[in-house]
């Protein structure tokens, strides 16, 4: 299986820290974010993975990463023109992962959990991971029954579960097929859930239950307490 990292999108968030960088090449305590999302991959035992990034500061990456041979991997570079979303952003890895199926994590998600056998037991499809949190109207929430999935909705301000829908997605060849079908949002993006909700609605979608921590990194607040964390679990060796 190959691994995607979507590090596109304009860091609008942490504005003026973005302004002359990548949201993904900020500190998460003592590593740039990027290294995070490589490091989960590599752990899950993927060794050839695409970056997909802004057209701003491709160069960046490409100085502080290389060829991927410290990280013992195969890295790959692909511009994203315009940030018009993640389901977009993925769309452009359909050359690099040639009909295979792909890992995709999103550049600023810190994960803890080790998804070596996810990525080994996966059959077709795609599998979703959730985590469970305390203000889910910043995430796509999941509907559940039981450990099923009935649905996805994207930062609902009545959300149906505190499970929120992490930045990990593993799929198979259909996604992209599927992208070319989304329309939009009200956002003006392609949402990665809808995506979702496509393979919710053919049976074909499995969810898988974080045990660690999970964060995302994309806001001042979320950045601190991803910093933390690291720091804790580094102290904790
Ligand atoms: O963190 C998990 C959440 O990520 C999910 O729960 C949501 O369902 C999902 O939509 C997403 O929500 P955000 O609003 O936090 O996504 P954001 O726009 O911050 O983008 C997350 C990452 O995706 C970002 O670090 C880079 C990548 N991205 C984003 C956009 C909009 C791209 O590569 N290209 C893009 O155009």
């Amino acid at each position: 299986m190959k691994g995607v990292i979507l590090a596109g999108g304009t860091g609008s968030r942490m504005m003026p820290c973005t302004k002359i960088t990548n949201k993904h090449l900020l500190p998460v305590y003592n590593k740039p974010m990027i290294y995070y999302p490589i490091n989960t991959l590599i752990n899950a035992g993927i060794r050839d993975i695409l970056i997909v990034s802004g057209p701003g500061h491709a160069g960046h990456f490409l100085n502080l990463l290389g060829s991927g041979k410290d990280f013992g991997v195969k890295l790959t570079f692909e511009i994203q023109d315009e940030a018009g979303g993640i389901a977009q952003a993925l769309g452009l890895a359909e050359n690099f992962a040639d009909k295979e199926p792909v890992i995709v994590i999103l550049g600023d998600n810190i994960f803890e959990d080790d998804i070596k056998k996810d990525v080994q037991s996966f059959k077709g499809g795609a599998k979703i991971f959730l985590k469970e949190v305390h203000d889910p109207q910043r995430f796509g929430v999941a509907e559940l029954k039981g450990n099923k999935v009935m649905g996805i909705e994207e930062k609902p301000k009545n959300p149906k579960s505190n499970w929120a829908v992490t930045g990990l997605y593993i799929y198979d060849a259909d996604v992209f097929n599927i992208i070319k079908t989304l329309k939009p949002s009200g956002r003006g993006e392609l949402e990665i859930t809808d995506v979702n909700n496509y393979y919710i609605k053919k049976s074909k979608m499995e969810a898988g239950f974080l045990k660690g921590f999970w964060s995302d990194a994309g806001t001042f607040d979320s950045l601190l307490r991803a910093s933390q964390l690291v720091k804790e679990k580094l102290e904790k060796k």
